[in-house]
């Protein structure tokens, strides 16, 4: 019943390539568009440029609804609606850089039809302001070409998670739209029918999610839903923070943090999730969307406390990872630390602001040797650091084998594969049986018992 529409997305990162296949699932005619040749390649051979569950599989059923091009400009003709989910990354003072994004605009205006309508839609998470601005550049580009196409502009925010990329688009929470047009918003609800009705078949490849009710649209201007993207994201990074702040202080006192937790979230009001003490959050989202949400603040002269306090405690908090490793072995210098996990969480194998690759360097730094395992960040994890830091570095790609000969070791991320591992058996292989648990996976009887000196974050 609900016609395919034609859908041109720019951009085949996170946000990109899961959107694309997720429409494309539900049955609409996608064209994954972006400037990076070999991520083009390997999608056209059906390979994913990203670790994300579910893709591959997907876009293996998909062949006849998908393509993928680094052509734009010829491609924006014939569509319906044009999604732009190219990256806005960081300048130096934390603002995000939106030249991408207005770059795209320009292209996709240049290559619109005389008397045709489309539907131009803002996916990045961009600053206060961006949608104004991509409406004018290609309002300005049509009247440059002197070519009359009605372009109606909104802004569609997302928030999925990496490593649940799929799972999150058809499973919403929410969808968020921000639109001046009436015409735009009814565009992409129909766009969206099949999710917000729920009426596709689940895919296979991805968990269908238990006791989930419909998804709210919330229809708004596009300010106030640009402004949703980024209190969304800096209220959950200050969730964390806020919990690791207390960790701390029950280190102090005895207490347990994964007890306050549980004690405190099972007040709806707070909520039991994001409430995991650990070494810190990371990602490409939390850090960068933060900072420039003080950015924005700042040039309006306006203040931003709470949000700034969580980024410190979140540097804060890697700090004190390493002060505990220093304190416990008096001094890491010439020690050699195992660090299992790179990627900045779970079923990724992205390690942008990843706390582990902070604290291996803080732990560098102060003359310690690394051994470190992941099940498939190794290789990402390897650009991030430099040839000197690389030097100290050991890569091990069995999480028994890295822990071979070493001091202590820090689990820096919950991979679950972790979580099964035999503890008795890694206290055996190590020099000193030393447990740093910087997510809090195992219990501290079972760690002790298996003979380690356990230390977790906040209890
Ligand atoms: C986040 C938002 O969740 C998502 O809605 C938005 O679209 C993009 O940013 P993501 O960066 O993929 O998603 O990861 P997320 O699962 O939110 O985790 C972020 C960081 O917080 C990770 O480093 C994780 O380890 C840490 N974290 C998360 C905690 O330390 N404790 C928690 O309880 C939850």
């Amino acid at each position: 019943t609900n016609k395919g529409m034609k859908i041109v997305i720019v951009g085949t990162g996170y946000v990109g390539l899961t959107t694309a296949v997720m429409l494309a699932y539900i049955g609409h005619n996608v064209v994954g568009v972006d400037i990076d040749e070999k991520k083009i390649e390997l999608l056209k051979k059906g390979k994913s440029p990203i670790h994300e569950a579910g893709v591959e599989e997907l876009l293996a059923s998909l062949k006849n609804n998908i393509t993928f091009t680094t052509d734009l400009k010829p491609n924006v003709g014939e569509a319906d609606i044009i999604m732009i989910a190219v990256g806005t990354p960081a300048k130096v003072n934390g603002e995000a850089d939106t030249h991408y994004v207005e770059e795209v605009a320009r292209t996709v205006a240049e290559g619109l039809i005389n008397g045709h309508t489309y539907t131009v839609v803002v996916k990045s998470t961009v600053p206060i302001g961006t949608n104004r601005r991509v409406a004018h550049v290609i309002k300005k580009t049509l009247e440059e070409r002197n070519v009359k196409s009605t372009v109606y502009i909104a802004s569609n925010p997302e928030f999925l998670r990496e490593g649940m990329a799929l799972y999150d688009s058809f499973y919403p929470d929410r969808i968020v739209i921000g639109s001046e047009d009436p015409e735009a918003i009814e565009m992409l609800r129909r766009m969206y029918r099949p999710i917000l009705e729920q009426t596709f078949d689940p895919p296979q490849a991805i968990p269908r999610r238990d006791g989930y009710s419909l998804p709210p649209l919330i229809t708004t201007d596009p300010v106030s839903a640009e402004m949703i993207k980024y209190a969304a994201n800096a209220f959950l990074a200050l969730k964390i923070s806020f919990i690791n702040e207390i960790a701390g202080l029950c280190e102090k006192v005895g207490a347990d943090v994964t007890e306050v937790a549980r004690g405190i979230g099972l007040d709806t009001r707070i909520g039991l999730r994001f409430l995991n003490a650990g070494i810190g959050w990371g990602g490409n989202c939390f850090p960068k969307d933060t900072a420039a949400l003080i950015a924005v603040g700042r040039e309006y002269n306006y203040e931003m406390p709470i949000v700034e306090a969580a980024r410190r405690v979140n540097q804060i908090q890697r700090e004190r990872t390493v002060e505990k490793l220093q304190s416990v072995l008096k001094g890491v210098r010439g020690r050699t630390i195992a660090i299992l996990g790179l990627s900045f969480k779970p079923g990724t194998d992205d390690v942008r602001e990843s706390p582990a690759i902070d604290i291996i360097r803080l732990l560098i730094e102060r003359g310690a040797y690394i051994r470190a395992h992941d099940p498939v960040a190794i290789e990402n994890a390897r650009k991030a650091f430099t040839t000197e830091e690389l030097q100290k570095i050991t890569f091990v790609n069995d999480p028994y084998l890295v822990a071979e000969g070493a001091d202590a070791v820090l689990v820096a991320t919950e991979w679950q594969l972790y979580r099964q591992l035999d503890l008795k058996r890694l206290a055996s292989v190590m020099c000193t049986p030393i447990l740093l648990d910087g997510r809090n996976i195992y219990l501290p009887k079972e760690a002790r018992e298996a003979g380690f000196t356990y230390m977790g974050v906040g209890r």
